[in-house]
């Protein structure tokens, strides 16, 4: 969704809606050829797969008995299988955690301290995985890392901006992954298509579609979902009413309205801004849409406290309500996005709510 910066090179802007799909559930509500038209692949509620429901005022994502509640202990020993493992979807609500590029290729050791740092400083419940890593075994790191830290993981298969066709190569070893690291299903909440492969021209809406559907038919014995990553202005395909504001603070009638358009033709499914954030600095590959827009610290915390003070608001949508990563966790991953800067120091107090 793009709305106040834009990275060069069609890279993201900078609310990303992320539509998800279901838990691997056959559908009859596709998307089809009009990708635009739907949006995005279902993600219902009733998800086998989940804990059931529990009525109260605590989510359950709070109250220790789900994968990756607060306060989880992680069992001794891999369960049989995930069927009652994840907490409910309508609990994936407020804030879920952190957008984080792994193009650096972390080493376990850094992916562990990082990882523990976003579990227990942030009270996040999951990592979005941003950017690429082609080493071999690293997404073994990844789920050991997570596993160790009771995260739970959104994965991405990374389209990149080259038109080139190493996603595919990057799908092939992460299906892999995911299909012989016996803890990969029980890390990894779904996988997403991203990020923006229709803003980006990548595939058609139909190629795309296709995908999704051969990639949810490959994950479905292991439960794990398959969502695509895109911004409203990708469905689209119109460059429509420029979305722009200047400051944080005023953001919210533009994420209302592109919230307001995904859930017109999401038809029920449950939404994540997976790729979200205002950057505190510009850079040649960080521009503003509108040459006024603000960026600094005091923005970059402003759009954050935005989110938070809606978190009600975002409650409101469907499958219990939006649920939000910061974009991104360090300037090191993306300059200006990072809630921390480059030599480690967070650039402004950061607690999110989990629930509201
Ligand atoms: C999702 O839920 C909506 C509303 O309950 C329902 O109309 C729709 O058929 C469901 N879709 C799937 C794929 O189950
Ligand atoms: C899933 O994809 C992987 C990697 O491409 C492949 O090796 C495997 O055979 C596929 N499994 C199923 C069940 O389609």
């Amino acid at each position: 969704m793009v709305y106040f910066f834009r990275k060069t090179l069609g890279a993201s802007l900078l609310v990303v809606l992320k539509p998800s799909a279901s838990l691997g559930l056959p559908s009859t509500d596709l998307p089809g050829d009009s990708m635009q038209k739907y949006g995005f692949a279902p993600f219902n509620s009733s998800i086998p797969g989940s804990a059931p429901m529990v009525q109260s005022s605590m989510p359950d994502s709070n109250s220790r008995t789900c994968f990756p509640a607060m306060g989880f202990s992680m069992p001794a020993s891999i369960p049989q299988d995930n069927t009652r493992w994840w907490c409910a979807m309508e609990d994936e609500y407020a804030f879920l955690g952190f957008s984080y590029e792994i193009t650096a290729c972390q080493n376990i050791k850094q992916l562990h301290k990082e990882f523990h740092d976003i579990r227990n400083n942030f009270h996040s419940r999951y990592v979005r995985l941003y950017g690429f890593c082609d080493r071999d075994g690293f997404y073994d790191d990844i789920i050991q890392a997570a596993w160790d830290n009771s995260l739970g993981v959104h994965a991405l298969i990374w389209f990149g901006f080259d038109g080139s066709n190493k996603w595919k190569t990057r799908r092939s070893a992460l299906f892999t992954t995911l299909h012989t690291n016996p803890k990969a299903k029980f890390v990894t909440r779904g996988v997403q298509f991203g990020s923006e492969p229709l803003f980006d021209n990548v595939l058609s809406a139909k190629d795309l579609a296709k995908q999704v559907r051969a990639a949810r038919a490959n994950l479905s014995s292991l439960n794990i979902p398959v969502t695509v990553s895109e911004m409203a202005y990708g469905y689209q395909n119109d460059p429509g009413v420029p979305r722009n504001a200047l400051k944080a603070s005023d953001a919210w009638p533009i994420i209302q309205r592109d919230m307001s358009w995904f859930a017109a033709h999401g038809n029920g499914k449950k939404m994540l801004f997976d790729e979200n954030g205002w950057p505190s600095t510009t850079s040649p590959g960080v521009q503003p849409n509108s040459p006024n827009a603000v960026a600094d610290v005091q923005n970059e915390q402003d759009y954050y406290a935005l989110l938070n003070d809606h978190c009600t608001d975002l409650k409101r949508m469907a499958g219990g309500g939006i649920g939000w990563f910061a974009h991104i966790y360090s300037d090191d991953q993306e300059p200006g996005y990072g809630i921390f800067d480059s030599s480690g120091r967070l650039k402004f107090p950061f607690k999110p709510r989990t629930f509201c």
